[in-house]
């Protein structure tokens, strides 16, 4: 369908969270008309959920240095240094912003920023927020300081397409808004810089930690317009989310590294711990190697889940330092004070995404990419614990300074410029998508597992039966359902294309049939851009 109502901006946000919010704070406060769009309500995205915390180098005796050896470490060399370099070097004052914008961090007695260590992080440098809930302080913060500022905002709106010019710059997007009063449908924002700050793909799999509107929309749109996408093989998965029985589906409860940073203990069922002599830091070594520990562990003992044992913190540890966590386990019928917590390994975090450079910029003129949306080269091949909040706000920053430097023009968008993909896939394949990649594609990888994962993502893609044509009678204006399974459907197609090609294993990318890491042949990334006729 055409664009139904349109809106003219200098720049488009599109994502509400800590990289998105960032950004268009900074652009309004520079005076461009800046609109923020976003699928459901501004708090909804994944930020609300991180806990751990928000890494930097803010501690007495640590350096940005330091910070940059444990994310190169964890990056398992694929790190570009020199946008880690930036992170953690812009790092610091970029956090002590943040709370300049109203955040609130949790303090030490003597009124410094508390610290604490999670996994990869040779020392404290963790700041944290309502103990475990500081992702939510930081959304509130933003939302609050959005609201002040008095952005134009328009929710419940789901990303369609980019529009371009006849140069083939950014012009805006398309959107499907429900519910929205005079921006209701689909229509469009027009503006010649677009920022997409859409956060992740979790919802690729069963089981993540992240919420339901993680669909990958960002990298679909990003391969849609032709824009490069990179590392998409490196998903990580958090090794401890509170397990809730088999196959339970969807959001899953996260219980935080922070956890094990302050002193838990991994242990199977008959209490021994099995971190200890894998890793020099135990349970504290970088997630993928603790990831790959609990599932053998898992696969050893023909169970769906370890244990994290954290009784020896007490009631008032509990309760003060892990409160969400606390509530979290007991909703489900688990007292971490009394009881280890069942935990297994969920789908957590996309490493990879669309291709930036050091300015946000994507290889599509006008078009940015920021936070989980983006690969930066900050992550390589498996993200350092709460570098990712990090990310958001230093490349936001960045990102923003560039547009206002820039301000880069477009020409009238061209004329019937949204097209729907065709087919759109049914909603219904939801969870076929989820299923073959948990089963395929997973914390575990082979060839052949990929072989089979992507025979039937090229099934379910070819389809008749799951095809729901935009021009379908019985479908006046497709549902954003369908178009979020259109987007899971396109990203994992490309993700265990992405997995199949490389044969090793490396970081988050775990192939069993390949154990080895091979610098020679694999020392480099995997970078797609979709040809006009595979969009
Ligand atoms: C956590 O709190 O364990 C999550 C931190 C992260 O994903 O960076």
């Amino acid at each position: 369908p055409a664009p139904g109502w349109s809106i003219d901006a200098d720049v488009v946000v599109v994502g509400s969270g800590v990289a998105g919010l960032t950004t268009a704070l900074r652009c309004a406060a520079a005076g461009l008309a800046t609109v923020v769009v976003t699928k459901a309500r501004l708090d909804d995205g994944s930020t609300r959920w991180a806990q751990g915390g928000i890494a930097a180098a803010l501690g007495e005796g640590d350096t940005p240095e330091q910070h940059l050896d444990d994310t190169l470490v964890a990056g398992a060399g694929l790190c570009d240094e020199a946008a880690v370099r930036m992170l953690v070097t812009e790092g610091p004052d970029a956090v002590r912003r943040l709370i300049g914008t109203g955040a609130h961090f949790d303090t030490t007695d003597s009124g410094d920023i508390a610290l604490t260590r999670e996994g990869g992080h040779h020392r404290r440098r963790i700041a944290h927020a309502g103990g475990d809930a500081t992702g939510a302080e930081i959304s509130r913060a933003l939302v609050e300081a959005v609201r002040e500022a008095a952005l134009h905002t328009v929710e419940n709106a789901l990303v369609l397409d980019l529009l371009t010019d006849a140069e083939g710059r950014t012009a805006g997007v398309t959107l499907h808004v429900m519910g929205e009063g005079q921006h209701d449908g689909v229509g469009a924002v027009r503006a010649p810089a677009v920022v997409l700050a859409t956060g992740g793909m979790g919802q690729v799999f069963s089981a993540t930690t992240n919420p339901a509107v993680s669909t990958g929309d960002g990298v679909a749109l990003a391969l849609r317009a032709g824009a490069e996408v990179s590392d998409l093989e490196f998903v990580q998965f958090h090794p401890t989310v509170l397990f809730l029985g088999a196959g339970s589906e969807g959001q899953q409860p996260l219980v935080s590294e922070a956890v094990r940073g302050e002193g838990a203990h991994l242990v199977d069922a008959s209490g021994t711990r099995f971190m200890l002599g894998q890793h020099e830091l135990a349970e504290l070594a970088p997630r993928d190697i603790v990831a790959k520990a609990i599932t053998r562990q898992m696969e050893l003992h023909g169970t769906g889940h370890m244990y994290l044992d954290a009784r020896h913190f007490g009631a008032e540890m509990w309760e003060q330092r892990f409160p969400t966590i606390l509530a979290a386990c007991r909703a489900h019928g688990i007292d971490p004070i009394t009881e280890p917590i069942p935990v297994a390994p969920a789908a957590h975090y996309a490493s990879g995404g669309i291709r930036t450079d050091l300015r946000g910029r994507t290889t599509v003129p006008g078009l940015y990419a920021c936070g989980e949306v983006a690969c930066t080269g900050v992550h390589g091949a498996n993200r350092l614990a709460s570098n990712s909040l990090l990310e958001g706000l230093v490349f936001a920053e960045r990102i923003a300074a560039d547009i206002v430097e820039e301000r880069p023009g477009a020409g009238p968008a061209e004329a019937g410029d949204h097209r729907a993909p065709s087919p759109l896939i049914a909603p219904e394949a939801r969870s076929t998508i989820q299923r073959i990649m948990t089963r395929g594609a997973g914390v575990l990888r082979s060839a052949e597992s990929l072989a089979t994962a992507a025979d039937e993502l090229e099934a379910l893609h070819n389809s008749a039966a799951l095809a729901v044509e935009a021009d379908e009678p019985k479908v006046a204006v497709p549902g954003v359902e369908a178009w979020e399974v259109t987007n899971l459907l396109l990203v994992s197609r490309v993700l265990v294309a992405a997995a199949r090609q490389r044969e090793e294993t490396r970081g988050c990318h775990w192939r069993e049939d390949r154990p080895e890491r091979d610098d020679e042949n694999w020392r480099r990334h995997l970078v797609v851009r979709l040809t006009p006729e595979r969009r």
